[in-house]
Protein backbone atom coordinates (compact mmCIF):
# COMPACT_ATOMS: atom_id res chain seq x y z
CA UNK A 1 0.00 0.00 0.00
CA UNK A 2 0.92 3.26 -1.18
CA UNK A 3 0.90 4.58 2.67
CA UNK A 4 0.32 8.55 2.73
CA UNK A 5 -0.17 8.85 6.77
CA UNK A 6 -0.39 6.52 9.74
CA UNK A 7 -2.52 7.48 12.69
CA UNK A 8 -3.28 4.91 15.77
CA UNK A 9 -6.33 2.94 14.15
CA UNK A 10 -5.88 4.97 10.33
CA UNK A 11 -3.96 4.68 7.41
CA UNK A 12 -4.38 6.85 4.45
CA UNK A 13 -2.85 5.67 0.98
CA UNK A 14 -3.05 7.64 -2.19
CA UNK A 15 -5.95 6.23 -4.71
CA UNK A 16 -5.24 4.41 -7.22
CA UNK A 17 -7.07 4.14 -10.94
CA UNK A 18 -8.89 0.72 -9.97
CA UNK A 19 -10.70 2.72 -6.80
CA UNK A 20 -13.84 4.00 -8.41
CA UNK A 21 -15.58 1.40 -7.13
CA UNK A 22 -14.91 2.63 -3.85
CA UNK A 23 -15.52 6.13 -4.10
CA UNK A 24 -19.24 4.78 -6.05
CA UNK A 25 -20.19 3.35 -3.15
CA UNK A 26 -19.57 5.74 -0.85
CA UNK A 27 -21.32 8.40 -3.04
CA UNK A 28 -24.21 5.90 -2.91
CA UNK A 29 -25.56 5.91 0.55
CA UNK A 30 -28.05 8.90 0.96
CA UNK A 31 -26.78 9.62 4.52
CA UNK A 32 -23.53 9.92 3.47
CA UNK A 33 -24.68 12.24 0.65
CA UNK A 34 -27.00 14.34 3.25
CA UNK A 35 -25.89 17.38 3.04
CA UNK A 36 -23.52 17.12 0.40
CA UNK A 37 -26.35 16.99 -2.44
CA UNK A 38 -29.25 16.08 -0.64
CA UNK A 39 -29.18 12.41 -0.28
CA UNK A 40 -28.40 11.95 -4.26
CA UNK A 41 -25.54 10.14 -5.48
CA UNK A 42 -23.12 11.04 -7.66
CA UNK A 43 -22.93 8.90 -10.73
CA UNK A 44 -20.95 6.22 -11.75
CA UNK A 45 -19.81 7.35 -14.70
CA UNK A 46 -18.90 11.35 -13.04
CA UNK A 47 -16.58 9.14 -10.74
CA UNK A 48 -15.11 7.62 -13.07
CA UNK A 49 -14.51 10.38 -15.79
CA UNK A 50 -14.33 12.96 -13.33
CA UNK A 51 -13.60 12.50 -10.08
CA UNK A 52 -11.08 10.17 -10.06
CA UNK A 53 -8.47 11.15 -12.92
CA UNK A 54 -8.67 14.52 -10.99
CA UNK A 55 -7.62 12.87 -7.82
CA UNK A 56 -4.68 10.82 -9.47
CA UNK A 57 -3.80 14.77 -11.57
CA UNK A 58 -3.72 16.11 -7.97
CA UNK A 59 -0.96 14.06 -6.75
CA UNK A 60 0.74 14.61 -10.42
CA UNK A 61 0.65 18.44 -9.60
CA UNK A 62 1.62 18.30 -5.90
CA UNK A 63 4.08 15.72 -6.03
CA UNK A 64 1.88 13.77 -3.64
CA UNK A 65 1.69 15.56 -0.84
CA UNK A 66 -1.81 17.37 -0.99
CA UNK A 67 -5.16 15.67 -2.39
CA UNK A 68 -7.37 13.26 -2.03
CA UNK A 69 -6.38 9.93 0.53
CA UNK A 70 -8.65 6.93 1.11
CA UNK A 71 -8.88 5.92 4.89
CA UNK A 72 -8.68 2.25 5.93
CA UNK A 73 -8.70 0.92 8.94
CA UNK A 74 -5.61 -0.35 10.07
CA UNK A 75 -7.35 -3.45 12.33
CA UNK A 76 -9.52 -4.87 9.51
CA UNK A 77 -8.03 -3.07 6.19
CA UNK A 78 -11.78 -2.22 5.27
CA UNK A 79 -12.12 1.00 3.33
CA UNK A 80 -14.08 3.95 5.90
CA UNK A 81 -14.03 6.53 3.48
CA UNK A 82 -11.55 9.45 2.48
CA UNK A 83 -9.63 12.59 4.14
CA UNK A 84 -8.93 16.07 1.57
CA UNK A 85 -5.78 18.38 2.00
CA UNK A 86 -5.91 20.23 -0.63
CA UNK A 87 -5.39 24.07 -2.18
CA UNK A 88 -7.81 25.53 -4.23
CA UNK A 89 -7.03 24.78 -7.94
CA UNK A 90 -4.86 28.05 -8.34
CA UNK A 91 -4.41 29.09 -4.77
CA UNK A 92 -1.43 29.41 -3.12
CA UNK A 93 -0.22 26.27 -1.77
CA UNK A 94 0.13 27.25 1.69
CA UNK A 95 -3.36 27.71 2.27
CA UNK A 96 -5.81 24.00 2.04
CA UNK A 97 -8.61 22.79 3.03
CA UNK A 98 -9.49 20.13 5.21
CA UNK A 99 -12.07 17.24 4.62
CA UNK A 100 -13.60 14.31 5.28
CA UNK A 101 -16.20 11.85 4.21
CA UNK A 102 -16.65 8.91 5.99
CA UNK A 103 -19.11 6.00 5.11
CA UNK A 104 -21.91 5.20 7.46
CA UNK A 105 -20.13 1.77 9.08
CA UNK A 106 -17.18 3.85 10.68
CA UNK A 107 -18.87 6.84 11.97
CA UNK A 108 -18.85 7.60 15.81
CA UNK A 109 -15.53 5.81 16.32
CA UNK A 110 -13.83 9.64 16.44
CA UNK A 111 -12.21 8.18 13.02
CA UNK A 112 -13.21 11.59 11.61
CA UNK A 113 -11.33 13.47 14.25
CA UNK A 114 -8.65 11.30 14.49
CA UNK A 115 -7.29 11.81 10.65
CA UNK A 116 -7.74 15.22 10.45
CA UNK A 117 -5.83 15.77 13.79
CA UNK A 118 -3.36 13.88 11.94
CA UNK A 119 -3.50 16.24 8.73
CA UNK A 120 -3.01 19.03 10.47
CA UNK A 121 0.12 18.14 11.97
CA UNK A 122 1.45 16.90 8.87
CA UNK A 123 0.39 19.60 7.20
CA UNK A 124 2.08 22.49 9.76
CA UNK A 125 5.12 20.37 10.56
CA UNK A 126 5.73 18.72 7.17
CA UNK A 127 4.93 20.54 4.07
CA UNK A 128 5.32 24.19 4.85
CA UNK A 129 1.23 25.22 5.21
CA UNK A 130 0.11 27.98 6.55
CA UNK A 131 -3.59 28.39 7.42
CA UNK A 132 -6.25 25.12 6.82
CA UNK A 133 -9.74 25.95 6.33
CA UNK A 134 -12.60 24.04 5.88
CA UNK A 135 -16.59 24.57 4.90
CA UNK A 136 -19.57 23.17 5.51
CA UNK A 137 -23.23 23.49 5.58
CA UNK A 138 -24.22 25.12 9.56
CA UNK A 139 -26.82 22.44 10.15
CA UNK A 140 -24.13 19.94 9.56
CA UNK A 141 -23.34 19.30 12.90
CA UNK A 142 -21.03 16.12 13.36
CA UNK A 143 -18.76 17.92 10.43
CA UNK A 144 -18.80 21.50 12.45
CA UNK A 145 -18.06 19.46 15.72
CA UNK A 146 -14.33 17.74 13.86
CA UNK A 147 -13.32 21.21 13.17
CA UNK A 148 -14.45 22.53 17.09
CA UNK A 149 -12.99 19.38 17.96
CA UNK A 150 -9.75 20.48 16.18
CA UNK A 151 -9.47 23.66 17.67
CA UNK A 152 -10.01 25.92 14.43
CA UNK A 153 -11.70 29.00 14.60
CA UNK A 154 -15.18 29.75 12.73
CA UNK A 155 -14.07 32.14 10.69
CA UNK A 156 -17.45 33.34 8.53
CA UNK A 157 -20.45 32.37 7.22
CA UNK A 158 -20.79 31.90 3.93
CA UNK A 159 -23.97 31.32 1.14
CA UNK A 160 -25.60 28.22 0.16
CA UNK A 161 -23.80 27.35 -3.17
CA UNK A 162 -26.82 27.52 -5.78
CA UNK A 163 -26.19 24.18 -6.58
CA UNK A 164 -27.11 22.96 -2.97
CA UNK A 165 -30.23 24.49 -2.60
CA UNK A 166 -32.18 21.49 -2.74
CA UNK A 167 -30.22 20.10 0.90
CA UNK A 168 -31.96 19.96 3.86
CA UNK A 169 -31.06 23.68 6.18
CA UNK A 170 -29.09 25.29 3.21
CA UNK A 171 -31.86 28.03 3.69
CA UNK A 172 -29.25 28.35 6.94
CA UNK A 173 -26.25 28.77 4.94
CA UNK A 174 -22.56 27.67 5.30
CA UNK A 175 -19.83 27.83 8.06
CA UNK A 176 -16.15 28.46 7.17
CA UNK A 177 -13.52 27.62 10.16
CA UNK A 178 -9.63 28.04 9.76
CA UNK A 179 -7.04 28.12 11.83
CA UNK A 180 -3.35 28.83 11.28
CA UNK A 181 0.04 27.45 12.27
CA UNK A 182 0.51 29.60 14.82
CA UNK A 183 -2.66 28.93 16.70
CA UNK A 184 -2.20 25.15 15.79
CA UNK A 185 1.34 25.12 17.72
CA UNK A 186 0.33 27.41 20.43
CA UNK A 187 -2.26 24.39 21.42
C1 LIG B 1 -19.29 14.08 9.47
C2 LIG B 1 -18.50 12.78 9.57
C3 LIG B 1 -17.20 12.92 8.83
C4 LIG B 1 -18.23 12.46 11.05
O1 LIG B 1 -17.39 11.33 11.12
P1 LIG B 1 -17.12 10.55 12.50
O2 LIG B 1 -15.89 9.72 12.33
O3 LIG B 1 -18.35 9.90 12.95
O4 LIG B 1 -16.76 11.79 13.45
P2 LIG B 1 -16.12 11.67 14.89
O5 LIG B 1 -16.47 10.36 15.50
O6 LIG B 1 -14.68 12.06 14.82
O7 LIG B 1 -16.98 12.78 15.62
C5 LIG B 1 -16.59 14.06 16.01
C6 LIG B 1 -17.58 14.58 17.02
O8 LIG B 1 -18.81 14.91 16.37
C7 LIG B 1 -19.88 14.17 16.93
N1 LIG B 1 -20.76 13.79 15.83
C8 LIG B 1 -20.44 13.02 14.77
N2 LIG B 1 -21.50 12.93 13.93
C9 LIG B 1 -22.48 13.69 14.48
C10 LIG B 1 -23.82 14.02 14.10
N3 LIG B 1 -24.34 13.56 12.95
N4 LIG B 1 -24.54 14.83 14.89
C11 LIG B 1 -24.02 15.32 16.03
N5 LIG B 1 -22.77 15.05 16.46
C12 LIG B 1 -22.02 14.24 15.69
C13 LIG B 1 -19.25 12.99 17.59
O9 LIG B 1 -20.08 12.53 18.65
C14 LIG B 1 -17.94 13.56 18.07
O10 LIG B 1 -18.08 14.28 19.27
P3 LIG B 1 -17.64 13.63 20.66
O11 LIG B 1 -16.23 13.14 20.48
O12 LIG B 1 -17.77 14.77 21.59
O13 LIG B 1 -18.59 12.52 20.87
C15 LIG B 1 -19.29 11.59 8.96
O14 LIG B 1 -20.53 11.54 9.59
C16 LIG B 1 -19.48 11.73 7.47
O15 LIG B 1 -18.61 11.36 6.68
N6 LIG B 1 -20.66 12.24 7.04
C17 LIG B 1 -21.01 12.33 5.64
C18 LIG B 1 -20.15 13.27 4.81
C19 LIG B 1 -20.09 14.66 5.37
O16 LIG B 1 -21.10 15.25 5.77
N7 LIG B 1 -18.87 15.20 5.39
C20 LIG B 1 -18.62 16.55 5.81
C21 LIG B 1 -18.99 17.46 4.73
S1 LIG B 1 -18.30 19.06 5.00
Amino acid sequence: MDTYLETERLALRRFTADDADLLIELDSDPAVMRYLSGGNPTAPEIVRERYLPNILAGYEKWDGDLGLFAAHEKDSGAFIGWFILRPEPEGPLDEVELGYRLRQAAWGNGYATEGSRALLGKAFSELGVRMVWAETMSVNRGSRNIMEKLKMTLADTIPTPSDMEMVEGSEHGGVRYEITKEQWERQ
